[in-house]
């Protein structure tokens, strides 16, 4: 039984370490999952830009929060969004409900910044 224990554990070790370590000052641990350092399935910033004002697939998600809710985001992440090929990958299972909530605490740092638009913001409204 232990032996099971002692592979499962390497194997984890050997997994963690091909992710490169936060630098120093990165203390806040949505922070550290937003940027990367946790995998790369849960690597926000690969798709929304470091500053998550979207880069190469992801939008801008600086406004989601404010526009969407918090309730909405939590699923989003866990669940995923969109069809399988463009949209966003759900990480239920890759993110614990803690670290999804760990993540929301650190978006929820940005300034909510009008200058951009989230997906919501351009719905067009009637006149
Ligand atoms: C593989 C690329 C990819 C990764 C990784 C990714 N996303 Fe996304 N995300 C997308 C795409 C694409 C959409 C738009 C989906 C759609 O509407 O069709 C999206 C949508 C969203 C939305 C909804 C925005 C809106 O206004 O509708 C939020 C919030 C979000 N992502 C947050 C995150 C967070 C937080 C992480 C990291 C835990 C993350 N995403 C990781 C690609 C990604």
């Amino acid at each position: 039984m232990k032996l099971i224990y002692i592979l499962i554990g390497s194997i984890g070790i050997l997994f963690s370490a091909c992710q490169p370590e936060p630098p120093e000052w990165m203390t806040d641990p949505g922070e550290i999952i937003f940027q990367g350092y946790k995998s790369v399935d849960s690597n926000c910033s690969r798709c929304h830009g470091r500053d998550g004002r979207g880069g190469m697939d992801g939008e801008n998600i600086r406004n989601a929060l404010r526009d969407l809710g918090e309730t909405e985001v939590f699923e989003i992440i866990k669940l995923g969004k969109g069809d399988d090929v463009k949209g966003m990958p759900p990480l239920d299972g890759e993110l614990s409900p803690e670290e999804i909530r760990s993540v929301i605490a650190y978006m929820k740092k940005w300034d909510s910044d009008d200058s951009t638009k989230t997906r919501t913001d351009s719905v067009a409204t009637e006149h």
